[in-house]
């Protein structure tokens, strides 16, 4: 049953022949419905229709649309996710947000394994703001003890990018409100690859990607959920035409649109948002839980081969599978040519400076077989020393 599920799934991706693609955590594959769709949308809605495409084409609606369509994937209610900018953006408008209603608390709580973009934000606002806000940072083990009636806002990835490790998303968010605390979860690493439940945790704000397990494509729009009954209080920083109660009317002055709609800025990348609209069709009748249960089963068998073969490396992500997001991580000092020797072989993941090689699961697109040459693949590069050749070496611009 769940086998014929991911056939089919699998069949819905383009993927180039003799390509073990481990990377969905960076840039998911592509769908051939997105490549349909942007060709559509080009050929009919913009070549055709020209700027009447907004009305006949629905362009105007795919923010509203898309948002709602990856809603059903993490748990929100229509009307709470708008698809739009980026993940960056987007969580400077949570960020100003949700400090403006913890007011006149200072504090932005976060640890050590969030991705750079989120932390930086924090800085930009807390210098932006002038009022005396700063960053607190400490290591994800930590979050839960150090949490206290300071922290204004707690700004957590749910997966870590480097490692893999998954935060409880329920157990922080129901501390963060105990404590008065206003709750921004990043999804980057969660939308797409398992069951989350923004409602049943009680998150207030929560951003991610359209670009990784989304397969919405480069660059993809990101997206920002905003809990219901909070967003009428919600006064967006980027208080931009397209998120006006009237962007038609043209008044002089802001007036935030009623509901999630304020949290759009300007106008939206249409053939990209078009691209994840179609990517997310994959999605249709995918059961989460499955789709979970898979990449546990996957993650598992990689890691075993990869353990009972190559002592050299190291499992950087949790042993326990429930404590993972969709990815794994080894680390390895020879990490960067390794993986560009494993990709020269067709078996696609990255690395993550000092020494993590990543291989992303999605099992939409990613099979046993995959997982099976992938790890005799990378055997063969540690064990013939492959990452020593120059080549392997020279380090590109993105790893
Ligand atoms: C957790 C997390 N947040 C944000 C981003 C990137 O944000 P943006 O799409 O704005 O570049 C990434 C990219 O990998 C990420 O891993």
């Amino acid at each position: 049953m769940s086998d014929d599920l991911f056939r089919r799934t699998r069949a819905m991706f383009d993927l180039p022949k003799g390509v073990v693609y481990l990377d969905g955590n960076s840039l998911g594959a592509m769908p051939t419905s997105a490549r349909e769709r942007v060709r559509r949308e080009l050929d009919e809605s913009w070549g055709r229709q020209l700027i009447r495409a907004w009305n006949s084409a629905g362009w105007i609606d795919l923010p509203a649309r898309v948002g709602d369509r990856i809603g059903a994937l993490i748990g929100a209610p229509k009307g709470s996710v708008i698809a739009g900018d980026s993940t960056s953006i987007n969580l400077f408008k949570a960020l100003t947000a949700a400090l403006e209603l913890a007011a006149p608390r200072r504090v932005i709580f976060s640890d050590s394994g969030n991705f750079p973009t989120d932390l930086y934000v924090a800085e930009g606002v807390c210098r932006l703001l002038g009022r005396g806000h700063e960053l607190k940072i400490v290591d994800p083990e930590a979050v839960e003890s150090a949490l206290d009636e300071s922290v204004a806002v707690l700004m957590l990835t749910e997966v870590d990018y480097r490692t893999g490790r998954r935060h409880d998303m329920r157990l922080l968010t129901e501390k963060a409100k105990a404590c008065g605390a206003v709750m921004i979860w990043d999804l980057a690493h969660s939308a797409g690859a398992f069951p989350v439940d923004l409602v049943g945790c009680g998150a207030d704000f929560a951003v991610g990607c359209g670009y990784k397990y989304l397969n919405g494509g480069p660059g993809a729009p990101a997206f920002i959920y905003v809990r219901p009954d909070l967003q009428p209080r919600v006064a967006p920083a980027l208080s931009g035409w397209m998120g006006h109660a009237a962007p038609f009317a043209f008044e002089l002055s802001y007036r935030p649109a009623p509901a999630i709609e304020r949290l759009r800025a300007g106008t939206p990348p249409v053939l990209s948002m078009a691209a994840l609209d179609a990517a997310l069709d994959v999605f249709e009748g995918v059961d989460m839980f499955a789709l979970r249960k898979r990449s546990i089963a996957l993650s598992e068998d990689f890691i075993r081969r990869i353990e009972a073969e190559c002592p050299e490396l190291q499992l950087a992500s949790p042993r326990d599978p429930a404590e993972r997001g969709s990815q794994v991580s080894f680390r390895f000092a020879e990490g960067y040519g390794a993986m560009q020797a494993l990709i020269a072989r067709g078996v696609i993941g990255d690395f993550r400076a000092p020494d993590v090689m990543r291989f992303g699961f999605a099992p939409l697109y990613v099979g046993f077989a995959e997982v099976e040459t992938a790890a005799r693949m990378l055997v063969g590069v540690v064990r013939g020393r492959l990452w020593d050749r120059p080549e392997y070496r020279a380090r590109n611009k993105v790893t």
